[in-house]
């Protein structure tokens, strides 16, 4: 066992924290306030972020799993915005690399990683079907060399950027998870209506929209995998994608908990810096193991990923872990600058907002308890 980071994975690291500070950094307060700009992300698909697990000879970042997990920590350290949605488009690239035809490598994956699309989308949930996936209403029917797809979706991280989104809908009657298929749909075929933007309690610069699909017509070349194969392609997709949020909810935290130590060294009460009371000692020093901890089982799920080796149970011990633990730190600090943790001025205030739906979306923690119980019981 060797706990220490590889040269490589240093040397990305390095290059996330360098990038993070010169690009994301400088937009970070105004992304706290306003939607990300196009011009940002383009800066941001330019430097390869959108695409950092796509392996080289596709002309990809070609990152493991582990050097990814840094990255997204590195960044979402300095803007959860921007975290997000490097997220959801590595997640459609991951899913266009593993289950993606050489056709769809070459209509979508490409311009993802030629920067021509900025970021792409990932259309599960509905409005009666969050927690419960398998039970979306979404459908596709048959129709000549393709199906016509309707339905309405929510929640579509990067909806108002992306130009494709992969799209879950049901294709046959069977029941629950058997039904459902998967679907690349690009932004301008017709009967595609983006709908409202959600005002969000945090993550503002990030885009939330809902959409409606009006007998959209899909070619067949467009369904990723078989009929039917749609419910297990989303789950292996956010097997995936639950490592990238704990990286996410772990950067947020560190920043948190930096500014907190910070300030706790600064601010005095009672003629001595607050940082010489056990009471502010032992929130850092809590905070501090929560995140090494959660660290751990982030880096190991991504091992398991880089591996080949089963990592569902791992990726949503991880998450349940890293994004309450995140929480709790993103909380704590806001104790630590007592009143000014409260108000905006303060960073702290805009950490807790941004961390607080890591625990919610890409399944919340009941859901990762469900599949860790039922990983274990099976
Ligand atoms: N990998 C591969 N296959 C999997 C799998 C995985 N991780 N998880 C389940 N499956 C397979 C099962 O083996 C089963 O296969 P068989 O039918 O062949 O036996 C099939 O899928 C159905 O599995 P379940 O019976 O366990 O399915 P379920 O209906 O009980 O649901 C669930 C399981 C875990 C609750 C699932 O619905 C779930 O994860 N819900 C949460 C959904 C979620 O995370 N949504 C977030 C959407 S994205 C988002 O947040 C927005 C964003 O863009 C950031």
């Amino acid at each position: 066992m060797n706990f220490s980071l590889t040269e490589e994975e240093k040397s990305i690291q390095d290059w996330a924290r360098k990038l993070s500070q010169e690009i994301v950094a400088p937009l970070a307060v105004r992304h706290s306030q306003q939607k990300l700009s196009t011009d940002y992300l383009k800066t941001i698909s330019s430097q390869g972020l959108m695409t950092l697990l796509v392996p080289e000879a596709m002309g990809g970042m070609g990152l493991s799993a582990v050097s990814f997990a840094l990255v997204m920590k590195e960044i979402s350290k300095v803007c959860g915005s921007t975290g997000v949605s490097l997220a959801v488009s590595n997640m459609i690239a991951d899913i266009l690399v593993r289950e993606g035809s050489p056709y769809q490598q070459e209509k979508f994956l490409q311009p993802l990683i030629r920067g021509e699309t900025l970021t792409a989308s990932f259309c599960l949930t509905e409005n009666s079907s969050g927690s419960d996936a398998s039970a979306l209403k979404s459908r596709a029917v048959k129709k000549g060399k393709g199906y016509e797809l309707s339905g309405e979706k929510i929640y579509v991280t990067n909806g108002a950027f992306s130009q494709f989104f992969v799209v879950m809908a049901r294709t046959s009657d069977e029941p629950g998870s058997k039904g459902v298929s998967a679907f690349l749909i690009s932004r301008d075929s017709k009967g595609v209506t983006m709908g409202k933007e959600e005002d969000k309690m945090g993550l503002t610069g990030s885009s939330t929209i809902r959409m409606s699909f009006e007998n959209v017509f899909v070619p067949e070349e467009n369904r990723i995998g078989a009929e039917g194969d749609g419910f297990k392609i989303a789950m292996r997709a956010l097997d995936g994608g639950r490592i990238s949020v704990s990286s996410q909810a772990l950067g947020i935290a560190e920043a948190s908990l930096e500014f907190g130590v910070r300030y706790a060294k600064e601010r005095e009460a009672f003629g001595k810096p607050i940082a010489d009371f056990q009471a502010i000692q032992w929130k850092i020093a809590d905070s501090a193991t929560l995140l090494a901890a959660a660290e751990l089982l982030v880096l190991q799920a991504a091992y398991l990923k880089d591996h080949q080796k089963p990592l569902t149970l791992a990726a949503s011990q991880a998450k349940v872990f890293a994004t309450e633990a995140a929480i709790r730190v993103c909380d704590e600090m806001i104790q630590v600058l007592g009143g000014y943790g409260y108000i905006r001025e303060y960073p702290v205030e805009r950490f807790y907002r941004d961390v607080r739906v890591t625990a919610l979306y890409e399944g919340t923690s009941e859901i990762q308890r469900k599949v860790i119980a039922r990983e274990l019981l099976k």
